[in-house]
């Protein structure tokens, strides 16, 4: 029967060490290689961006929104353009958006104009895929579609302050002919209880 030599727990200890020193180094590389990759990311997608920039800007001073121009609160809601063009204008502000509830027709392209006055914050579309930034000094525009009438949570999806969970709105979509009966004259369509 054989003891265990004075010599054995230190060469035990010195191979679990190396076991330990080749999982960090392993590590090491992993972790080297997930910084690299992120940084090739940033540069291809800072070269990307500056080769392809956005081929339409549209500028507005976030000051003035409130005093002239389409933002302001009388034209805040859906319309119907001297086109026969259905807009909806709409402002994002900490902590809501104005108007917090839209009505907008089914089966007709819709045109969406938003703004911030504040923070950036996030435009979302229920399970749509109408999704967008509003950022203060620029306009987000685009034009979509809905197949069916019913009602969709916009919650904002970007963090813009301590509100931001409690930040969001509706959409109603209407039939059509409900609709056009509502915006008739040129009125300013919205659902909010006035
Ligand atoms: Cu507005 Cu988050």
């Amino acid at each position: 029967m054989t003891t265990p030599s004075a010599s054995d727990a230190p060469a035990a200890s010195h191979a679990s060490e190396n076991v330990a020193v080749t999982a960090e180094k392993r590590w090491a590389i992993i972790v080297g290689l997930i910084i690299l990759l992120l940084l090739a990311m940033m540069v291809f997608t800072g070269l990307h961006w500056a080769a392809m920039p956005p081929s339409r800007v549209e500028t507005i001073d976030p000051q003035t929104l409130h005093i002239s121009g389409e933002f302001v609160e009388s034209k805040l809601g859906t319309s119907v353009g001297p086109d026969g063009k259905v807009v909806v204008r709409l402002i994002a502000q900490q902590y809501s958006f104005q108007p917090p509830c839209l009505v907008v027709p089914a089966e007709m392209p819709v045109t969406f104009r938003g703004t911030s006055t504040d923070a950036i914050h996030g435009f979302i579309i229920g399970t749509t895929n109408a999704n967008v930034m509003l950022v203060p000094g620029f306009v987000a525009t685009f034009t979509t579609s809905f197949k069916r009438p019913g009602e969709h949570l916009m919650p904002c999806h970007e963090f813009c302050g301590t509100g931001h969970e409690a930040m969001w709105a509706r959409l109603q979509v209407i039939e059509p002919n409900e609709f056009l009966a509502k915006a008739s004259g040129g009125k300013v369509v919205s659902c909010v209880p006035r």
